[in-house]
């Protein structure tokens, strides 16, 4: 059904199709928000940036994992999904996360800042996920890591050998592979 939507409105997810990604069902059974988080190797005291939150179920999930050492910062290109993040902080009392719009090409921070980057289904509605992934290497700490986490329900869903391509044609090695084709994370590290 979300295939067939996405085949109508193209570019960024727009904001009435939220709900139909951040659903219960997913986050019980299938990617529930503090599991992922663990996947994501997200730990207490680390400085992350989230790419396109959406909604920011998982943004929340990783500012209560980095604790009151730590720092969740989102970026979203739609001021909606901002918007909702921003309600959602306030809602649930987090208070160690900066959300704000911008776009993954040109990301708002200095080179060497974050621990992890981390993404969930959003690498496959990026125009251009090769300039993406140099920012995503300027901005990352010597040691950390990007984090690829995608859905195949998601209608922008790339398949892992397609991602692992890009990445490593712009700097990044595999670290480590979890998961299946229905849901992938995909783990890198600077080569
Ligand atoms: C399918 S939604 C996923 C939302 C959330 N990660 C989740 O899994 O529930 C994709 C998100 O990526 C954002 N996005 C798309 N292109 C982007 C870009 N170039 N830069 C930053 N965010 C982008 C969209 O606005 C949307 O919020």
């Amino acid at each position: 059904m979300m295939k067939i939507v996405r085949h109508f409105f193209k570019g960024p997810m727009p904001e009435f199709m939220a709900g139909l990604i951040d659903n219960p069902w997913r986050r019980r059974i299938i990617q529930p928000p503090d599991k992922t988080a663990i996947r994501h190797g997200i730990m207490p005291g680390m400085t992350v940036l989230e790419i396109g939150p959406g909604t920011g179920t998982y943004t929340i999930a990783s500012a209560r994992r980095v604790g009151d050492h730590g720092r969740v910062m989102a970026i979203d290109i739609e001021p909606k999904m901002i918007e909702r993040v921003q309600k959602k902080m306030a809602q649930e009392e987090v208070n160690n996360i900066e959300a704000q719009v911008a776009n993954a090409h040109d990301i708002p921070y200095e080179d060497g800042t974050f621990d992890v980057i981390y993404m969930i289904t959003v690498m496959g509605e990026i125009p251009s996920p090769e300039r993406a992934l140099r920012e995503f290497h300027r901005v990352l700490s010597s040691n950390g890591t990007v984090v690829f986490s995608e859905l195949f329900p998601d209608p922008d869903y790339p398949r892992a050998s397609t991602l692992i391509r890009w990445a490593t044609g712009t700097g990044f090695k595999l670290k480590q592979k979890i998961g299946n084709f229905f849901y992938y994370t995909l783990i890198f590290e600077k080569d």
